[in-house]
């Protein structure tokens, strides 16, 4: 548990000290130039990180792979959703990103609007860690 709080206060004290990725919720989805504030690496350890930092989306998922930590992590990790989608929700994660359910739709449709564009780089993202962790290796833009 302390563990955990010093993570979390941690990876906050980074955000902030960067001055970026940490824009509250009821403007994430509002702010498209949010992207060109924000500096090499504040709040990820892997470039892919970058994406999902400019859109909010570790308000509450962590992505282990991409070293994202969400301070509150009310959602799942998303290191995992690629395969945890298809059996938690029975739909491909490209399609759940496009109509979710539960608390996604809600998400991505008041709080987070993604472009069709961010949609494909968000689902290869997932899918290409999501084959590093699991070991599999036979994608072909290694
Ligand atoms: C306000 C909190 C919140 C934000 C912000 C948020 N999510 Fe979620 N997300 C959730 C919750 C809660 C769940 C679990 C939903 C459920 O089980 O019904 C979830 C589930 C998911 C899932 C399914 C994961 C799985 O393993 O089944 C994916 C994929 C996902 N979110 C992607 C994203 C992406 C990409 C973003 C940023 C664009 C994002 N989320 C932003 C709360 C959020």
């Amino acid at each position: 548990m302390a563990t955990r709080l010093l993570a979390a206060a941690t990876a906050a004290l980074f955000l902030s000290a960067c001055g970026g990725g940490d824009a509250p919720p009821d403007q994430a989805g509002s702010q498209p130039d949010a992207r060109a504030s924000v500096p090499a690496g504040p709040g990820f350890t892997d470039p892919r990180g970058e994406i999902f930092v400019v859109k909010g989306c570790p308000q509450c998922h962590s992505i282990s792979a991409l070293g994202v930590k969400s301070p509150a992590e009310v959602g799942p990790d998303l290191t995992l959703a690629y395969e945890d989608v298809q059996t938690r929700f029975n739909m491909e994660l490209d399609d759940f990103l496009e109509n979710p359910t539960g608390t996604m739709a809600v998400v991505l449709s008041a709080q987070i609007q993604l472009s069709p564009a961010e949609r494909d780089s968000i689902h290869d993202i997932l899918e290409d860690i999501h084959h590093e962790a699991v070991g599999d290796h036979d994608n072909d833009d290694d």
